[in-house]
């Protein structure tokens, strides 16, 4: 009957669709709560891998999933997304928070153009307009689910996409001009499309947990790309922590009964910003490959490094962590000695805390364990990786409730349930 929040504690892609499709069996309603078309969730289910970035990843066990007003809305790649999830016969029980904001064809033109006029401070985004769809949203110039499927947008878009092209034209001297009355056909499409989706996502779940049901909430990107604690400006532009469940679902912080904080047990990192254990060597490399750590959206290659436990300190402060999930631990078989970052070396001193504004200057302080050929010993952890595992838990004070040993749901252990 608990309210669960999963979240990432590193700079995402730490495997959160794995972990929340795990404990979605015992989900009864999954909501995602911020983010947009940037997130990528792989769910390897027997010979079929399915790429999420929209539908939380609890749809497979034929949950009840949601869409909260914290979240952008491509409406194009969600209507693609529930097409492509029927045709493989999953069942799609759907609500789409009429609130939630739209991301529309100007965004991700904006995104990619304002990212490359930024030249060397270029941030990486992903270019699915996530940047301009939340600009919109604060500037209150924004086209909301509600609007779309009642057709109360057309004076909006018409405005917005004078002002995208003036940006265009007159500030970023792009040659890209846009065009009004195709972005509003599109837009009478999407509305018929999103119509039976559209739902009051907070009341719903209020609900929910007032009945005690279990509800999973699912967060997109991770604590490190926070707009508000993340290595700002190299972050994504809404909240991935566990107060953005809150904010982007519409329920009190006193209704969340727990924060499973997912840890992968390296660290990778997509675009630009400091990354105080990144390995520019061969280990890096053989993460990146046996990791196949390749953006799910953009394919581009993640950047590699050592597990930081001064991130996963940092990430339980700022979400309140219960526990965590350990991911990816299988990555690491035949490598012969690893390391953990337990503190750094930072203006002369030795710190185990993170100074967030200054991330950049931070040199690690390792410890170093011995490596191993296989992980899994008769279905038991090696001794090596229980070394390694017992580290991290002493050293951040949270227990590992779960430990992933591959990509499959079978190759998972759960050592307490979050229910
Ligand atoms: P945006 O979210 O597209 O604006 O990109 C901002 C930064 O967040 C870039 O460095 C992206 O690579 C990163 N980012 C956004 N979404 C994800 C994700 O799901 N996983 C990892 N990095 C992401």
């Amino acid at each position: 009957m608990p309210a669960v929040i999963i979240v990432g504690t590193q700079w995402g892609d730490e495997g959160k669709g794995k972990i929340v499709d795990y404990c979605s069996k015992q989900a009864d309603f999954v909501v995602r709560y911020q983010g947009g078309t940037n997130a990528g969730h792989t769910i390897v289910l027997g010979e079929k891998v399915f790429k999420l970035r929209l539908v939380p990843s609890g749809v497979f066990y034929g949950n009840k999933v949601l869409i909260g007003s914290g979240v952008v809305v491509d409406p194009e790649i969600l209507i693609k997304e529930i097409n492509t999830l029927t045709t493989s016969g999953v069942d799609v029980d759907l609500i789409v928070s009429g609130k939630a904001h739209v991301t529309l064809p100007y965004h991700p033109i904006l995104d990619g153009s304002w990212d490359k006029a930024r030249g060397r401070g270029k941030i990486g985004t992903t270019k699915r307009g996530i940047g301009p769809t939340y600009t919109d949203k604060i500037s209150r110039r924004g086209i909301r689910v509600h609007d779309l499927v009642n057709n109360t947008y057309e004076e909006r878009v018409r405005w917005n996409v004078r002002l995208a092209n003036k940006i265009l034209q007159y500030v970023l001297e792009v040659d890209h001009r846009l065009d009004v009355k195709e972005i509003l056909q599109q837009c009478s499409r999407w509305s018929t499309g999103l119509q039976r989706y559209v739902g009051n996502v907070s009341q719903t779940i209020n609900d929910a947990i007032e009945a005690k049901r279990n509800v999973l909430f699912e967060g997109a990107q991770a604590t490190f790309l926070d707009i508000d604690h993340g290595t700002y400006p190299f972050v994504t532009s809404s909240n991935p922590i566990a107060g953005g469940a809150c904010v982007g679902v519409g329920v009190g912080p006193t209704k969340i009964d727990q924060v499973l904080g997912i840890c992968k047990a390296y660290t990778t990192r997509v675009g630009k910003g400091p990354f105080p254990t990144e390995l520019d060597d061969d280990i890096g490399i053989h993460l990146q490959e046996i990791g196949k750590e390749f953006g799910t959206v953009t394919g581009r290659p993640r950047r590699c490094g050592w597990l930081d436990l001064n991130m996963i300190r940092y990430a339980s402060m700022i979400n309140g962590l219960t526990s965590l999930a350990l991911t990816k631990l299988d990555v690491l078989n035949g490598l012969e000695r690893l390391r953990i970052c337990v503190g750094y070396r930072w203006r002369g001193e030795n710190i185990t805390s993170l100074p967030i504004y200054d991330m950049g200057s931070c040199e690690p302080i390792y410890v170093e364990f011995e490596g191993w050929e296989t992980l899994l010993d008769g279905g038991k952890l090696c001794s090596e990786a229980k070394a390694y595992i017992a580290k991290i838990e002493e050293e951040t004070g949270l227990q590992i409730d779960y430990i992933s040993t591959g990509p499959k749901r079978v190759d998972t252990i759960c050592r307490r349930s979050v229910w």
